[in-house]
């Protein structure tokens, strides 16, 4: 592909119209690009009667042209962004696999580190693009999401190559034509676990605390459960071949102490306490398994691991599939 094709119009699929999905098809719609949502039924008959709405800083803008489906369409598309939560992967990529040819890129989107592989499960390792995504969004009704403060960042790379390829870059080129800063980087495995070891590590002790960052920040006891917390994580990442140090740990660390608002939760301690099924299998979970593997020992995500999963085997056993999805 030469490079005055990296501008063009891409086909999109968007698999998953929660949050990040219906963020996604909006900011990749707005910028030209032929968007196809995969969502649930609700999601495509809403989407039948009216276009997309984004909410942003209390105005509603209405996005036009996203064709919704509730099965996966042949492809290949150029582009497939993997929007569900990370426990819905496995069954996303074996629904993919039509959609998907060698000149597809696949993004994972999903907060933990294993989404990439359990795509590559099913589909071809080199079209898989791992991604960690900064934003805060929300559905707020089917084909309706709310965006709160900045347009998202996305760190990309992948695991089967060090340096982006012409199809890489026109998937990052579109992203950045849609107002998502898009970066790529050599080394997909540290960002993964670098984004883990804060979203784990504050959500995991704020689940245990029933705190607010900005609560368990002022505590020192809580504060030091998080500071340990992030330090086993980063060192069951560098044992499965992340290379994170100290300006990784004092980065996470700033993060958490001087950046975020005093009134933020992370989305898994909101599940567990709404109860709603979480992502705690991925992320305290996950350090878990993996620090098992590794032969890391991480206390404290064991501890956050096991007192939280009382309230997700509940949640999982009331929770129905969301009719509004
Ligand atoms: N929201 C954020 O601000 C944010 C920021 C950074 C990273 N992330 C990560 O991004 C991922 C997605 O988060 P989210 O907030 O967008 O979650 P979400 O609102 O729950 O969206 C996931 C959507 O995918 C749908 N879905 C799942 N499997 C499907 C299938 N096979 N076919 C059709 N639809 C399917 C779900 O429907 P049902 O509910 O009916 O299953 C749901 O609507 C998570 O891993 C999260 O950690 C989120």
């Amino acid at each position: 592909m030469p490079d005055d094709e990296l501008g063009d119009r891409l086909r999109v699929l968007v698999h998953g119209a929660g949050g990040i999905g219906l963020y996604a098809a909006a900011r990749l719609a707005q910028a030209g690009h032929e968007v196809t949502l995969k969502g649930r039924a609700a999601t495509v008959d809403a989407l039948r009667h009216h276009d997309l709405r984004v909410l942003r800083d209390g105005a509603a803008t209405a996005v036009h042209g996203v064709r919704a489906t509730d099965v996966v369409p042949d492809g290949p598309f150029d582009l497939v962004v993997v929007a569900t939560k990370s426990w819905q992967v496995d069954d996303a990529a074996r629904e993919l696999a039509p959609a998907v040819g060698p000149g597809t890129r696949v993004l994972t989107t999903q907060n933990g580190v294993d989404a990439p592989a359990r795509l590559a499960a099913h589909l071809p390792a080199d079209t898989v693009l791992a991604g960690t995504v900064v934003v805060i969004v929300r559905r707020v009704g089917p084909g309706e999401v709310e965006v709160v403060g900045d347009e998202a960042t996305v760190t990309v790379g992948s695991t089967a190559r060090a340096e982006a390829d012409l199809v890489d870059r026109r998937a990052l080129t579109a992203l950045e034509g849609a107002g998502i800063r898009a970066r790529w980087t050599d080394d997909v495995i540290s960002a993964l676990w670098k984004k883990l070891a804060l979203i784990a590590s504050y959500g995991g002790v704020g689940a245990l605390a029933g705190a607010t960052v900005g609560e368990t920040r002022s505590t020192p006891e809580t504060r030091d459960l998080v500071e340990r917390a992030v330090r086993e994580v980063l060192a069951v990442g560098n044992a499965e071949g992340a290379r994170l140090g100290d300006a990784d740990l004092a980065d996470v660390l700033h993060t958490y102490e001087s950046v975020f608002a005093p009134g933020t939760t992370a989305s898994m301690q909101r599940d567990l306490a709404e109860g709603r099924p979480s992502e705690l299998a991925d992320q305290s979970g996950a350090v878990v398994a993996h620090a098992e593997a590794a032969g890391v020992d991480v206390p404290v995500h064991r501890t956050i691991y096991a007192s939280q999963l009382p309230r997700e085997a509940a949640a999982r056993r009331t929770s129905s599939p969301r009719a509004g999805s």
